[in-house]
């Protein structure tokens, strides 16, 4: 077994090859004048097993496109199965048809990556379970919110914090529920958020919390404009929370995202390492290495 490491995410698949002590693919790789991209293995694929590691975040479409360039020319060559690791899979909140004649574009590219013929796929934190089942080979969430939590404990010295949920979907509750769980079952709660899918413009509908004198971590998948956490930030704040930290998985921080929140209570953001960003503190490496071959021996 083997790692390449992709355009989008070459640190990272250093640490995820170094986590499962196999090597990485000798490759390189441009892009030229006019936008094209060029990839190149250069050493022998054929019979190997292959882990390619590949975030899809901005610019996704580019990201996308150089992922499947790599799978193909890996199948061409004989490669006897790949894995993607995708830790941010693009476009996976368009999952469904919100209105009539909207593209499913998630399930588009589910299908080209399988028309391509990888083996299995791997992402963290995925905004719907959903977009999964579009999938005709093995395809796996692995969740990062206890690590994003206990850096909060271990590195910031947060003890007993409260975590919040800023929406109350399936994906967003287990997201808690597992953080939760992982400091022993510290309390949480989540709330109801509504999206206009005309302006998309978001709502927050206000909830009696007890956070009074307690350290606040919201959990989310991404943070994009930042004004879903701006909206818990400022409910905790108006509860009397202490502190108000937000711990999330793929740190898109469009815009002003980092001053919105800040300018509604949020003291810091922590995120991982599925997207390079400044708030980046946590690799999602170890939950690779976890859900391929279990958890390191103490
Ligand atoms: C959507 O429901 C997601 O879970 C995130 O809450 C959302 O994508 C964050 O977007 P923004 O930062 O733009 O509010």
């Amino acid at each position: 077994m083997k790692v390449v490491a992709g355009p989008s995410s070459q640190d990272l698949a250093h640490k995820v090859a170094e986590q499962l002590s196999v090597g990485l693919v000798e490759s390189s790789w441009k892009h030229f004048p006019d936008g094209e991209f060029y990839f190149r293995f250069d050493e022998d694929v054929s019979g190997e097993e292959l882990i390619i590691v590949q975030s899809l975040y901005p610019p996704q479409n580019e990201h996308i496109f150089e992922l499947l360039t790599i799978a193909h020319t890996a199948k061409d060559l004989g490669a006897s199965k790949i894995v993607v690791f995708a830790p941010y899979l693009a476009y996976s909140r368009q999952d469904e048809r919100y209105l009539p004649g909207e593209a499913i574009t998630s399930k588009l590219l589910a299908e080209i990556l399988c028309r391509i013929g990888i083996d299995a796929i791997y992402t963290v934190d995925i905004h719907n379970l959903k977009v999964l089942e579009y999938y005709r080979v093995p395809a796996y969430n692995l969740v990062a919110s206890p690590l994003i939590v206990r850096y909060f404990v271990e590195s910031r010295g947060v003890s007993k914090p409260f975590l919040l949920a800023p929406d109350d979907e399936e994906a967003a509750i287990k997201r808690v529920e597992e953080a939760s769980k992982a400091l022993g079952g510290v309390p949480y709660d989540a709330l109801e958020k509504r999206r206009d899918r005309y302006t998309g413009m978001i709502e927050t509908r206000e909830k009696l919390l007890e956070v009074k004198g307690m350290d606040v971590i919201i959990i989310d998948d991404i943070i994009s404009t930042g004004g879903t956490a701006a909206n818990a930030a400022r409910i905790s704040k108006k509860m009397g929370a202490r502190r108000v930290y937000v711990g999330v998985t793929h740190a898109l921080l469009r815009g002003d995202a980092l001053k919105l929140m800040e300018e509604a209570g949020v003291d810091e953001v922590v995120s991982t390492d599925s997207v390079p960003a400044i708030t980046t503190k946590i690799s999602v490496a170890p939950l690779l290495r976890e859900a391929l071959i279990g958890k390191p021996q103490l």
